[in-house]
């Protein structure tokens, strides 16, 4: 383990940290009050190679590390957890997905544009009556030789309403359980296929979460990822380097909002001095600074694993447990070190708050961390 950051590390960490103040600070606010997803930012994002940061060069992604990708992430994410949940998903899920399991020419067909932002994908596991129990997926793609009938409904999805790609989940053999499960690529515009309304969320209310539905939808057999009944493994290896990616949002978020304490801190007077003269504030920055510290080195650890070739499943889920913690945590302090005006959207902290929650439900709640966690360590 070696956390030494090379000349190209901290030249990513700082353009993102760059473009966050710059491109995506001024309209924050206003995006998530009016639950604006952030486009022209997501296209200056693609621009900028961060949108497939991973991605081999000859498919035209940046051919970085995931150290690389951890770092990023913290830098967006400290300032907008609404773009930063779409580069995760994106890079990790789909562009990863598509690079590890893919053939040829779906890389061709897909991959290249992907990875540079031309278009965004979706990854889409979740249904009404499936979200932690993912292998009970009631989404049917029936064999009709050449290619697959898709019939029922995903919920929550991330990009739902502003992806052309879409990874859909789906039961094609009920017989063989979680070995009859496969993974398709669904474009947008394919007939049958339609999307739900908006959801109106607590937290990260700039990205867009939609329901899908397919009814119908014919989707050609190239289509598939992998071979015929692959589509859980796929799911379950594809979130497992997607956690380091909502491990290093959560960090983001809680690293974000305890500058912001600390900033407030020095400025703020109470009883004649700063606050940041009074003990019970010092011991509150101590221990976010003491956790986030923490939670950075699980990010890193998980990445390192997963870019030297060891087995990351473990070190992202602790990753991901951890960091989602702190995020929660941190943010409920900055706002208590705010006082009353952390309760007001101008000083950022309350957003914060609100976008922490959803780092410890969606890519696996903080009970199935665990749960992959525990089977690990048992096993
Ligand atoms: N890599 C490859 N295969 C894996 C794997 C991994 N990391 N983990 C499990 N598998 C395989 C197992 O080997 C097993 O296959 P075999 O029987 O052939 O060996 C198969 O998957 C089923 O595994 P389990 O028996 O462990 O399945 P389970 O029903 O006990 O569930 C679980 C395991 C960990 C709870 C899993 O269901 C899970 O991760 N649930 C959470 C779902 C989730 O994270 N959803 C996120 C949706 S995407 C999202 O949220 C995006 C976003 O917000 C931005
Ligand atoms: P449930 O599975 O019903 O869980 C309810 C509670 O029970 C949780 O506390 C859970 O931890 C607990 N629980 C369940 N089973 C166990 C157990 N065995 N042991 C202990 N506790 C247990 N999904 C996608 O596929 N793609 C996306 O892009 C995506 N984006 C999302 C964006 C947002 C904003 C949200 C809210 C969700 C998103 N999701 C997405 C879905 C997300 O992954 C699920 O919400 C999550 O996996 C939990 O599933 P659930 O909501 O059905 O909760």
């Amino acid at each position: 383990m070696n956390f030494q950051l090379t000349e190209e590390h901290l030249a990513v960490q700082e353009a993102a940290r760059e473009f966050a103040q710059t491109e995506l600070l001024p309209g924050v606010i206003e995006r998530d009050e009016h639950q604006k997803f952030p486009a022209e930012q997501i296209k200056k994002m693609g621009e900028l190679g961060f949108l497939g940061m991973m991605v081999d060069p000859k498919y035209g992604g940046g051919g970085m590390d995931t150290i690389s990708y951890v770092l990023a992430m913290e830098e967006i994410s400290k300032i907008d957890a609404s773009a930063s949940v779409v580069m995760s998903v994106n890079n990790s899920l789909v562009c990863w997905g598509i690079e590890k399991y893919g053939n040829e020419e779906q890389k061709q067909k897909y991959l290249t544009k992907l990875a540079t932002g031309e278009i965004i994908g979706a990854f889409c596991l979740s249904e009404p009556e499936a979200g932690s129990d993912a292998t009970s997926q009631r989404t049917t793609a029936e064999d009709k030789g050449d290619y697959y009938l898709l019939n029922g409904t995903k919920n929550w999805i991330t990009n739902g309403s502003t992806a052309s790609v879409y990874i859909v989940i789906a039961q094609t053999d009920v017989a063989k359980g979680h070995r009859g499960i496969n993974a398709l690529i669904v474009e947008r515009g394919m007939e049958g296929f339609e999307i739900g309304p908006k959801e109106n969320k607590l937290g990260i209310r700039g990205s867009d979460t939609h329901s899908l539905m397919f009814t119908d939808v014919k989707v050609p057999k190239e289509n598939r990822i992998g071979e015929d009944g692959f589509g859980f493994k796929f799911a379950m290896s594809t979130l497992a380097g997607g956690r380091i990616g909502i491990a290093s949002q959560a960090l983001g978020i809680a690293s974000g909002a305890y500058e912001l304490a600390v900033k407030y801190s020095k400025e703020r007077k109470a009883f004649g001095v700063e606050i940041a003269k009074h003990q019970a504030i010092q011991f509150k920055l101590a221990d976010m600074a003491t956790n986030i510290e923490a939670a950075r080195l699980l990010c890193l650890q998980a990445a390192y694993d997963k870019d030297s070739h060891a087995d990351y499943g473990k070190s992202g889920a602790m990753a991901k447990l951890f960091a989602s913690k702190v995020a929660m945590d941190t943010t409920i302090e900055a706002v208590q070190v705010h006082g009353g005006y952390g309760f007001v959207k101008e000083y950022h902290v309350e957003r914060l708050m609100r976008d922490a929650k959803i780092t410890q439900i969606y890519e696996g709640t903080s009970e199935i961390q665990k749960i992959v966690i525990s089977r690990e360590l048992l096993k």
